[in-house]
């Protein structure tokens, strides 16, 4: 496409303008064909200064992802290599899951701009304005069922050390899944899968970070216990860097957890908060009150109650009590 090659020379000249001429040689077209792709820039939200005598000039990007930002230089062997890209859906797990029953291969990643039908654990919702990052993998592991919530395991520690490289901030990880900055939310992963009998046909990971969005968005109880990674990092983040940051990790622990299940386990143990607390673990009905000591080999989280029982807890709402 023409746009996308012209934004390429405007965004890699060097000497800051580069003129309408040189654009219509190095494209192949007219200088008029030049200006109205430069017009259309604009639209997309491209601040573009013209001068005349000098020629164009980028002065600022708007915060969109874009295919031809996001997929050079990933790198990665399994994950992004099919990336569908969407300015709005109701649901990038939905429209995921579809895609993965029609055939979509393993590592296809569905992102939305935004959702308008966002769904969050447990039968939440996930609000999901502009500015943040909602994206689902599909994926297709060899793997038996019960090992399949290790998957959103994995997907923490993913998401959780890619913030922690790219933003420079302190990243922990809340059983089974939320990624926490100085004790506030900051990503939750939610997992759907498709399987018969005890084969999987495919599962959806489905992450949301939550980058640069205005917390005013959100109602006043998910607000306080909610931060962006602009809040936390105190200025505005690079999506797409952010993204291709989380893509690669992905990509690396995934293939661990194809490997050794045991390595995103210990990795897992060393981002986690959870673990050595006393908690209220509250799902299906029941809520068990006690001290957390450890995650079993299929992720789920051991609590040792009061009276000295364990219990063990597949899915359920971690909260924390003071430290012992
Ligand atoms: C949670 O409750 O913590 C899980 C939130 C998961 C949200 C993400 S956003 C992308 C994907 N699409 C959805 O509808 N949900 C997940």
């Amino acid at each position: 496409m023409y746009k996308d090659k012209i934004l390429k020379l405007l965004r890699s000249s060097k000497a800051g303008f580069i003129s309408g001429e040189e654009l219509a040689r190095k494209c192949g077209i007219s200088r008029t064909m030049v200006w109205k792709h430069v017009k259309s820039l604009e639209r997309d939200g491209f601040g573009i200064q013209a001068v005349p005598s000098q020629g164009y000039r980028i002065t600022s990007v708007p915060d969109i992802l874009r295919l031809g930002d996001i997929k050079p230089g990933l790198k990665t062997r399994i994950i992004g290599k099919e990336i569908e890209l969407l300015p709005e859906v109701a649901s990038t797990n939905t429209l995921a899951m579809e895609m993965a029953s029609n055939g979509a291969p393993e590592g296809t990643v569905v992102i939305a701009e935004m959702q308008t039908g966002g769904k969050g654990r447990l039968g939440r919702k996930w609000i999901s304005p502009k500015g943040n990052l909602y994206f689902s993998l599909i994926l297709r592991p060899d793997i038996p069922m019960y090992k399949a919530p290790l998957i959103t395991l994995m997907g923490a520690v993913a998401v959780a050390s890619a913030i922690r490289k790219q933003c420079a901030l302190e990243t922990a990880i809340k059983w089974p899944n939320d990624v926490l900055i100085s004790g506030r939310k900051v990503s939750g992963l939610l997992t759907e899968m498709s399987a018969e009998q005890d084969r999987i046909r495919h599962i959806v990971l489905g992450i949301g970070v939550d980058v640069n969005m205005d917390l005013g968005v959100l109602p006043p109880d998910v607000r306080e216990l909610t931060t962006t990674l602009a809040v936390a990092a105190g200025e505005k983040i690079n999506r797409t860097a952010l993204l291709q940051e989380i893509l690669r990790d992905l990509d690396h622990w995934y293939q661990a957890f194809l490997s050794n299940v045991q390595d995103v386990l210990s990795a897992w143990k060393s981002l986690n908060m959870t673990i050595g607390n006393r908690v209220t673990v509250s799902g299906a009905g029941e809520t068990h009150e006690g001290l957390a000591q450890g995650i079993d080999n299929e992720g789920r989280l051991i609590i040792r109650l009061d009276d000295g029982a364990i219990r063990t807890v597949a899915a359920g709402d971690v909260t924390m009590q003071k430290k012992l």
